[in-house]
């Protein structure tokens, strides 16, 4: 089955070779063929060029895209889809005043949603996550990292992995799944931390690997959470059980947190609201990927990632859009993108590289998603009628997608 895109007006991120991310300057390169046509057979990109040498092409079925622009579908490599109910009274009480940490030490926040969670059967939190699924699918995500970190207990961590990998089942779009056990310490541990990783490192994280319920491993390096010592031991046990480390860290404080990550070549470490000259001195030395994620600055009213100070050292970047019930309930990244045009000064170009082929990388995909690539997955978003790629996060808050194509098929 043979499909053949026509009179595309812009096809953005073609990339003959497959690289796996970019960094520095050549975020600012989006390779783009104007007035293209892109043609695709069964699940793959198999052929792209300039209509010109499109004449003698044939396929089963042909789209017109004429004033429409076609780039990959997102990789959204940082979310907490998975989970039960909302937060919306919290949200009220930071209107009213009280900041997040006050919330989360009066038992609110993470806590309040393992306790949401606990009590929902693993049926009732899959037909919740498979609503978001279907919801962020149609805003152009064709890949997809969901993390645990709901559960708290042994069970419930379990289950929502369960979901998660039900999920992977169900749906077309790539899903890669994160144990991250460590997202907060549960109230019967309050007292004993050291308890509550033991149990992570003892019996979650074997039980998870042997299962092979996940891929990453990740930790909330934070304080009031989990410290440098807790998250080395962690991200030690993890690989050691052949998980990937993947952390939360820099999200309220900058204390030596990327410093383990990178040290334990985690592929990424996300949030870094909070940055420091030394961190960024750390990520130079290694391979792992800074992961910003906008909407939750945006939400919580914190300081936006300094992307632009990552990419002129020369670093990668990627986009991702944390979608979770505390600190961002939105999963749209079309959204993610503009922010990070407008409240972080990423040009169109570097935004679109960082929230496909480095989306990607974040989740150690990018050899098959993430660029227009002979090859890859036929993951593509096809716009409306629009000027130029640029009125993508321009226009911001409109939904400028007309069609998705997640391997080869319209969702
Ligand atoms: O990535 N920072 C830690 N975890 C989530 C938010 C958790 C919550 O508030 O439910 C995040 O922002
Ligand atoms: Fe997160």
């Amino acid at each position: 089955m043979t499909t053949l895109i026509t009179n595309i007006q812009e096809l953005l991120q073609v990339r003959d070779t497959n690289i796996l991310k970019v960094s520095g300057k050549d975020m600012k390169q989006l390779p783009t063929i104007k007035n293209a046509y892109l043609l695709i057979d069964d699940d793959t990109i198999v052929g792209y060029g300039n209509m010109e040498d499109c004449k003698n092409i044939e396929a089963d079925t042909v789209i017109d895209a004429t004033g429409k622009v076609v780039l990959p579908t997102w990789c959204d490599s940082h979310t907490h889809l998975v989970y039960a109910g909302n937060r919306e009274q919290e949200f009220v009480d930071r209107i009213n005043g009280l900041s997040y940490e006050d919330i989360a030490n009066r038992g609110g926040g993470i806590l309040n949603s393992a306790e949401k969670l606990q009590q929902t059967s693993e049926d009732n939190l899959y037909e919740q996550s498979v609503k978001r699924l279907k919801a962020v699918m149609k805003l152009g995500t064709g890949a997809i990292e969901i993390k645990s970190g709901y559960g708290l207990t042994v069970e419930a961590e379990l289950k929502m992995l369960r979901v998660i990998k039900r999920l992977k089942q169900d749906f077309p779009l790539k899903v890669k799944a994160t144990l991250l056990a460590a997202h907060a310490v549960p109230k019967d541990y309050k007292d004993n931390k050291e308890g509550f990783v033991d149990l992570v490192i003892n019996e979650m994280i074997p039980k998870v690997a042997k299962e092979q319920l996940a891929t990453y491993i990740d930790v909330f390096c934070e304080k009031g959470y989990f410290d440098l010592i807790d998250t080395e031991r962690i991200l030690k046990a993890g690989k050691s059980h052949g998980l990937i480390p993947k952390i939360h860290v820099n999200q309220f404080n900058a204390f030596g947190g990327i410093e383990v990550a990178v040290n334990n070549q985690a592929l990424s470490v996300d949030h870094l609201e909070e940055l420091n000259e030394s961190d960024i001195a750390m990520l130079k030395t290694g391979n792992t990927m800074p992961v910003a994620l906008p909407s939750c600055s945006y939400f919580l009213s914190i300081p936006y990632t300094p992307g632009r100070q990552l990419i002129d050292a020369g670093l990668p970047l990627a986009l991702a859009s944390d979608y979770n019930p505390g600190s961002t309930p939105s999963g749209n990244m079309n959204f993610v993108v503009s922010t990070a045009c407008i409240k972080m000064k990423l040009t169109p170009e570097e935004a679109i590289n960082a929230a496909t082929i480095n989306g990607a990388y974040a989740m150690g995909i990018s050899s098959m998603y993430g660029s227009i690539t002979r090859g890859k997955k036929a993951n593509i978003i096809i716009t409306k009628a629009i000027p130029s790629y640029a009125f993508l996060p321009y226009a911001f808050g409109d939904n400028h997608i007309e069609t998705v194509m997640i391997n080869g098929q319209i969702v």
